[in-house]
């Protein structure tokens, strides 16, 4: 598959859209201060904080909030279980099912692991692994190309 180039400069604050690439869906979410902050408060729940396991994140994303720059979060959209699209559940607090203490996420419908907005799969899911970061680079402050 050819790499793709996305223009990212346009994508409103607390906000994701999503690119093909490979076949395969990338999210690109333009995250808020707010969100990033949720992502400390995740540390603990979460399986993998640092993302010290091989195989899904690139050294470069090998931090907290799993990205190049901290605003921006680029990750392939399939669960690591068995493959579905998880549902993102942006909104904070027990709404729509999920836990009062839910920062903003993803739900996986097939089996329910949950991931936060580093792509971060929570403790005691069935998901083995983080959401996968692919190969992206800055062409610009506004551009990126995947793959
Ligand atoms: Fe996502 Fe099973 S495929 S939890």
């Amino acid at each position: 598959g050819a790499p793709v180039e996305v223009n990212v400069g346009d994508i409103p604050v607390g906000q994701m859209i999503t690119v093909e690439w490979r076949g395969k869906p990338v999210w690109i979410i333009h995250r808020s201060k707010e969100q990033l902050d949720g992502l400390k408060a995740n540390d603990p729940l979460v399986a993998d904080p640092e993302s010290k396991r091989p195989g899904f994140t690139p050294k470069y994303a090998e931090n907290e909030y799993r990205s190049r720059k901290p605003e921006l979060f680029v990750c392939v959209g399939i669960c690591t279980h068995l493959g579905c699209s998880p549902t993102a559940h942006f909104e904070k607090g027990g709404s729509s099912g999920m836990p009062a203490n839910w920062e903003g996420g993803f739900l996986c419908p097939c089996h329910g692991s949950t991931f936060d907005l580093a792509g971060r799969v929570f403790k005691n899911k069935p998901a083995p692994d983080n959401l996968e970061v692919p190969p992206y680079q800055y062409l610009s402050d506004a551009r990126i190309i995947i793959g």
